[in-house]
């Protein structure tokens, strides 16, 4: 097979996003676009990726990083100069370029790989992914000739009338003869209304010089959204969401209200899974069969086991067990390993600790750095007193203890294993095993004290 090489085009400050963050790493469902842009293109069997940077270079190659080859574009002069700049890298060998824009985020692996096909199959010098579009504005033009042969491509803001009710618009992606690509590119000129060098000339180039030139019509406009700005990013938001949601669904996951829910490309949902309205699943979320999330729920990094419930919370770089039930508005921060049938309820926060099978925390509580047994089962209201405003500490909870309401255990502590804290108690020194640990001040009733009090008289 032909070798085969990409090179996308990533340098551009992204004008129209009026953003401090350069186009291209502007997230789609939490991934930039230019990663979109090389994760889809890649299924083509690449042997080399240049990706062209200028824009926020170093941001961009932190980015993409080993999983491409960089050209700085110093100055952006054009998407014609941009291609120039991969000369180095790419001009002498043989094979079959494809040229990408790195903000359009939506093409499809597969789309790639039948434009490719295409343009072998047809032996052409360069092939133009085209499609049609219901309001072509802002896209470069298709032009053809009587016998319905490419032409030249004309950019919006050079196009006459005639022109401009073109509907087969440039997707800004092209699959080239290598060698052909960068000679023809040596002949373009900034002579346009942009006074830029643009790639699209080429077409116009090759096709002077009797070379081959064809298009391959993709039937999916939506697909090719070029975004330039917020509004294109929020089309493309809604359209890689329903993408996903529809792959889930397809998978056997209840997803109730598709529109409200947002789930990221790297997700992992099993099946019977219900996905109830307003969630988000972020990042490296596993979610284990027959769970059910939401409404309004936020898990990113989150590993969730077979049959639990989630409402109404929001959790972070966690692993939470099989049939544990959590919420409702239930905070579960960084590195909190929830064990197998646990139950974390309303108003709850834990933090990088561990609590052990069949516990329970189900009300008004803060468990920080604390390792927490099975069985366990803390009162409303207690708090784990990590932080000394210096340093954290440890808080142990052995299995089968019973933390009465409002209590403060002060760390570093323990408390044994079956041991019992009476309902307010402030622990500060470790309870052992088996045993009751009362730390409040004693009980004093004033009988009939009520009356001074109620018949004091006003200053
Ligand atoms: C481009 C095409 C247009 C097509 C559209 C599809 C040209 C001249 N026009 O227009 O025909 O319909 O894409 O979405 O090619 N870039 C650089 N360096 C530069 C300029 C741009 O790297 O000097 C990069 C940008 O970062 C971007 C991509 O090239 O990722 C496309 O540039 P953009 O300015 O968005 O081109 P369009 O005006 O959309
Ligand atoms: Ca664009």
């Amino acid at each position: 097979m032909a070798k085969r090489y990409a090179i996308i085009l990533a340098a551009g400050q992204g004008t129209r996003m009026k953003s401090k963050l350069y186009k291209v790493l502007h997230p789609v469902l939490g991934r930039p676009m230019v990663q979109h842009v090389l994760d889809q293109v890649k299924a083509v069997n690449l042997d080399e990726v240049v990706t062209v940077v200028g824009h926020g270079a170093e941001l961009v190659k932190d980015q993409l990083g080993r999983e491409s080859q960089f050209a700085l574009q110093a100055e952006q002069l054009g998407t014609g100069h941009a291609v120039i700049q991969a000369e180095q890298l790419l001009k002498d060998k043989d094979g079959t370029t494809i040229v990408v824009c790195g903000d359009t985020p939506l093409i499809t692996d597969q789309t790639y790989l039948d434009l490719f096909e295409h343009h072998e199959k047809q032996n052409s010098k360069a092939t133009i992914l085209t499609a049609i579009a219901p309001d072509p504005t802002g896209y470069g033009r298709i032009i053809r000739n009587e016998n319905n042969q490419v032409e030249r491509i004309v950019e919006h803001k050079d196009a006459n009338e005639k022109e401009l009710r073109v509907q087969e618009i440039n997707t800004g992606t092209y699959c080239f003869d290598n060698k052909a690509l960068f000679e023809a590119l040596q002949e373009v000129s900034n002579d346009n209304s942009q006074g830029e060098y643009y790639l699209t000339d080429v077409i116009e180039i090759l096709k002077n010089k009797s070379e081959k030139v064809s298009a391959y019509v993709t039937p999916d406009f939506e697909e090719t959204l070029g975004v330039n700005d917020r509004v294109a990013l929020a089309k493309a938001e809604k359209t890689m969401k329903k993408r996903i949601n529809e792959q889930h669904m397809r998978n056997g996951v209840t997803i109730i209200d598709p529109d409200n829910t947002y789930i990221h490309p790297e997700v992992v949902i099993e099946q019977d899974v219900v996905i109830h309205p307003g969630s988000i699943l972020r990042g490296e979320t596993t979610v284990k069969a027959d769970a059910e999330v939401g409404p309004h729920t936020e898990l990113t990094n989150c590993i969730v086991g077979e049959s639990t419930v989630i409402k109404q919370s929001v959790a972070t770089n966690s692993k939470i067990g099989d049939r544990v039930n959590i919420g409702p508005y239930a905070h579960i921060r960084p590195e909190a390993n929830i064990g197998n049938g646990a139950k974390i309820g309303n108003f709850v926060e834990i933090k990088k600790s561990t609590l052990g099978e069949g516990s329970k925390v189900s009300h008004l509580s803060y468990i920080g750095d604390a390792q927490v047994g099975s069985n366990v089962n803390v009162g409303c209201g207690t708090i784990t007193v990590n932080y000394d405003g210096k340093n954290k500490y440890l808080t142990t909870i052995e299995d089968d203890a019973f933390i009465g309401c409002n209590s403060n255990l002060i760390a570093p502590v323990t408390i044994g294993k079956g041991s019992y804290v009476a309902a307010g108690s402030t622990i500060s020194k470790d309870v052992p095993g088996e045993s009751l640990s009362i730390a409040r001040a004693r009980q004093t009733n004033k009988e009939g004290y009520a009356a001074r009090i109620k018949n004091r008289k006003k200053d």
